[in-house]
């Protein structure tokens, strides 16, 4: 069975990593769930629910964002994708200066110094120049930077569309199948 380290952080968009859990529990993938202290506040605040509540499904194992001694902060312990969603700019800064002082940000370094699969989801409008940076260095060295930019091309009638359609995008990234959304053609300019 495969196995992801998923971490939902403290930046606002706590409904991205909700549904992005959903299609992995659908795709039969367990996950090791971490939620920061700002991540518990803003899953509570966006979608009314506990981390407890969240990680009711039997797939799903939730950490101890303090716990270092946890599975997934041994490089030992393989993975098969480590995914921040949502990710704030502090989790993105720490990550980019090598900073593992809680088990989101230390299994996030992980993913990177065994090379594995590793995707950010950051949220944030603008942006500061340290975040941009950070995530600059971050793309060169192999991360995913996977921004919660919805397209509207598909003309989205809910925020559920929108949010799927980023979920698509992580989705992609893992190779799973999934339906979230339609997939561009090249017909649609035409067919206006
Ligand atoms: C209600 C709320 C909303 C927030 N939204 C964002 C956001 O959209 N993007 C972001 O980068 N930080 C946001 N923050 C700030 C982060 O939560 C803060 O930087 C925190 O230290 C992040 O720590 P963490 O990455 O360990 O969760 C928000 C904080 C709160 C309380």
């Amino acid at each position: 069975m495969p196995e992801a380290v998923v971490a939902i952080t403290g930046a606002s968009g706590a409904r991205y990593g909700v549904r992005l859990l959903d299609a992995l529990c659908e795709a039969g993938w367990s996950t090791h769930l971490i939620i920061t202290r700002e991540g518990a506040i803003n899953l509570n605040l966006e979608c009314g629910i506990t981390p407890e509540e969240l990680a009711s499904n039997s797939l799903i194992t939730l950490e101890d964002n303090d716990n270092l001694a946890a599975r997934s902060a041994s490089g030992s312990a393989r993975f098969d994708a480590y995914i921040v969603c949502p990710s704030s700019g502090t989790t993105i800064g720490k990550i980019a200066a090598g900073i593992s002082d809680n088990l989101a940000t230390r299994s996030a370094l992980v993913a990177m110094k065994e090379r594995r699969k590793l995707i950010l989801v950051p949220r944030e409008s603008p942006y500061a120049t340290p975040h941009l940076r950070a995530m600059a260095n971050l793309s060169e060295w192999g991360v995913v930077i996977l921004p919660a930019s919805p397209g509207f091309y598909n003309k989205p009638e809910s925020i559920e569309d929108l949010v799927d359609f980023v979920v698509a995008r992580i989705l992609d990234q893992l190779n799973i199948d999934h339906n979230l959304g339609r997939r561009w053609t090249g017909d649609e300019i035409g067919s206006q």
